[in-house]
């Protein structure tokens, strides 16, 4: 049993601790187990054809040239395969590569210690971009394009910038909010992937794939079962392929088949279409409190006893592409989907609502 398995059902402040099951940003732990089930090569990437495709062009092309690519950025909502994707760069390149964040970048001179000591044609992946020092952003841009960096040596008036050459090299960034990247940076990357949720197929792809990487035999209906509760994202597959063999051992002979995946999954409170008690919380709040909406999202966070940010890139995202729920500028709206889920009937008013244009003013109703 994992670490992370046991936090799982510990952490959190009580109410969405099953919650962790399809939180898609991965644990510490995790990333561990993770490291093991990824693709190591774009061929055997499942998914996501169309940057597949993209990047393979790129790659092949550059390679071909003898020249490093362009700059690279991959954006998109988290466990989805971004970081994968950068190490494949590196491995379809045939290059070393060198990984930071955003977060470990707090100054200009972490980033320039960095790129001084980049190797040519080696790959810089910039994880969790959107947040790095905005004095190194600017230090970021200039690299990227004229390949120079201006070391500051001395300080205060006495200061003076030392221009220095670099090798040709390539950045991946890699985030999951491209909105919060200034444009002189996002412009400067040459490609950007931008990646979305998997369809079921995809993700029984790489559930076949990452069980026989485990070693648990796995039938075909408990798959279908799995991949239609692991909301487009491989994380959440990968994760919950693990607690589905847990339970197995411990109730069954190891091997899972579709009782068990059902079984499980019950038990984690993952429900049929993938949501979990937050997400149902979160509709619930929408809908019976706030008689479906607008309600601001700050207003819905302290409703359900989480943090805004959490409930905006944990829940949210996979309700709206759902058809659930709504962001629109004068608050969220519950979908009649929503209402339907919950098994309740939306009033009158709130009908009309949700089927109102986003920028229709609405006579009598305030944004909070
Ligand atoms: N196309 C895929 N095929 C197989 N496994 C995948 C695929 N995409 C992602 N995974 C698996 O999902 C897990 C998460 O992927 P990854 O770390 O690349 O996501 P990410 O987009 O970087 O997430 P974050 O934003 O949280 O950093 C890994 O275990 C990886 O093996
Ligand atoms: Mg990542």
């Amino acid at each position: 049993m994992t670490k992370g398995y046991a936090s799982e059902l510990r952490e959190g402040d009580g109410d969405f601790e099953s919650s962790r099951v399809l939180d898609n940003a991965g644990s510490d732990d995790e990333r561990v187990v993770e490291a093991a089930l990824r693709p190591r090569r774009l061929a055997e990437f499942p998914g996501q054809p169309r940057v597949r495709d993209q990047l393979d062009l790129v790659l092949q092309a550059a390679k071909g040239r003898g020249a490093a690519p362009d700059h690279i950025l991959l954006s998109g909502p988290p466990g989805l395969g971004k970081t994968t994707l950068a190490m494949i760069v590196a491995a379809e390149l045939e290059r070393p590569i060198r990984v930071t964040s955003g977060p470990a970048i707090q100054h200009a001179g972490d980033l320039a210690a960095v790129l001084s000591s980049l190797d040519e044609g080696e790959v810089l992946f910039l994880d969790e971009i959107h947040r790095m020092a905005r004095a190194a952003e600017e230090m970021l841009y200039l690299a990227m394009e004229d390949f120079r960096v201006d070391v500051i040596v001395g300080k205060g008036p006495g200061a003076t910038a030392i221009p220095l050459e670099l090798p040709p090299f390539t950045v991946v960034g890699a985030t999951t909010r491209d909105g919060l990247l200034p444009a002189p940076l996002r412009d400067r990357f040459g490609f950007t992937g931008r990646l979305d949720f998997y369809d079921p197929a995809d993700l029984a792809l790489i559930l076949r794939r990452s069980a026989s990487l485990l070693g648990v035999e796995i039938d075909h209906d408990a798959v279908v079962e799995i991949a239609g509760r692991s909301r487009g994202t491989p994380r959440i597959a990968n994760r919950l392929l693990r607690r589905v063999r847990d339970w197995a051992q411990i109730h069954g002979d190891g091997r899972i088949d579709h009782a068990a995946a059902a079984a499980a999954l019950e038990l984690f409170d993952v429900d049929p279409v993938g949501l979990d008690r937050l997400d149902r919380a979160v509709l619930e709040a929408l809908c019976r409190k706030y008689a479906g909406g607008p309600v601001g999202i700050t207003t819905l966070a302290v409703a359900v006893g989480e943090e805004p940010d959490t409930v905006e890139t944990v829940a949210e995202p996979y309700l709206v592409r759902q058809g659930f729920l709504e962001r629109t500028p004068r608050g969220r709206l519950a979908r009649p989907a929503a209402w339907a889920h919950l098994g309740l009937t939306p009033p009158a008013s709130s009908t009309a609502q949700a089927m109102l244009p986003m920028e229709e003013p609405t006579p009598g109703r305030f944004a909070p």
